[in-house]
């Protein structure tokens, strides 16, 4: 946040907010389309609207919300509005339009560089995205690739938002969405796999080598200790591949995001050998 806003804040705030709690606001949000996503001290709680009215008045954004946490197999979380009247924002980043309702899905604003990375592979063939929630991975694929890509997604909401993104992208022609798990899609001979989801991945491994064809890439996201990050997810992937009959070779191992203490976001790219 610019020092003059934070100053600005502060001052407000000063006729409310004793001097140890003024100490405790945050300096810093994550903001997506127009709505901020704020993080508040439990010191703080008691005071959390006017806070939030006072960030919206003074950095001027659409609406404020208490940044809470993302649970559950389909990713919702829990932010609630603090100030401002709605929770649908537009977002735009690298070309790309993502409609979101953050009060009902979640924005990884921390995977920014692996969205880029994504829309930067070349002559990809047919794409299947396991997890496409919104259309995160999936539209900037389309857009600078323009190979076609079937986006998977189970929760209804986010397949909503995924529908509308694809449209308000002009990306109709290359994207065909399905509201359906991935785990029941039955198309086989793909040749890239994006599996944009963490915490229990490796259960949909098996999947993704049933619907590899030969040189398919895959790109497998996880969340791993930082110290054992490059072994797990080389045995997470060569216990599927030997499941699977089928052979690997490991391209990369890299980092995401930092996830939690010890814990990283981390993607492992590689590429199916049928023989
Ligand atoms: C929200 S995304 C993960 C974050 C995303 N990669 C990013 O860059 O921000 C994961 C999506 O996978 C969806 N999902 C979870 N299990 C699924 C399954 N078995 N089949 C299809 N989609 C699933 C969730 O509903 C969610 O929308």
């Amino acid at each position: 946040m610019e020092g003059r806003h934070f100053r600005e804040i502060v001052k407000r705030l000063s006729n409310s907010i004793a001097i140890d709690g003024l100490e405790k606001l945050p300096s810093s949000y994550e903001l997506v389309g127009d709505i901020m996503l704020l993080q508040i001290p439990d010191d703080l709680k008691p005071y959390k609207r006017l806070i939030a009215e006072t960030y919206m008045d003074v950095i001027g954004v659409g609406g404020v919300m208490e940044k809470e946490r993302i649970s559950g197999e389909l990713r919702e979380p829990g932010h609630r509005l603090l100030a401002g009247e709605r929770t649908v924002t537009l977002h735009k980043e690298n070309g790309i339009n993502y409609s979101i309702d953050l009060s009902r899905l979640m924005f990884s604003s921390g995977n920014i560089n692996e969205r880029i990375r994504m829309s930067k592979v070349k002559n990809i063939g047919p794409v299947v995205d396991m997890f496409a929630g919104i259309g995160y991975f999936s539209l900037p694929i389309a857009k600078y690739s323009r190979s076609s890509v079937v986006a998977l997604e189970k929760n209804p909401i986010s397949f909503q938002y995924l529908e509308e993104n694809i449209r308000l992208n002009n990306l109709s022609d290359l994207i065909t969405a399905e509201n359906m798990d991935c785990r029941d899609y039955e198309g086989t001979g793909v040749k890239r796999i994006v599996m944009g989801y963490v915490r229990s991945t490796e259960k949909y491994l098996d999947k993704a080598m049933d619907i590899a064809g030969d040189g398919c890439i895959v790109h497998y996201h996880q969340t791993v200790p930082s110290d054992r990050h490059v072994e797990e997810m080389t045995r997470d992937v060569t216990e599927a591949a030997r499941r699977g009959s089928v052979g690997v070779d490991i391209l990369d191992i890299r980092q995401v995001k930092k996830y939690s203490p010890g814990i990283i976001h981390a993607v492992c790219d590689f590429e199916i050998k049928r023989y």
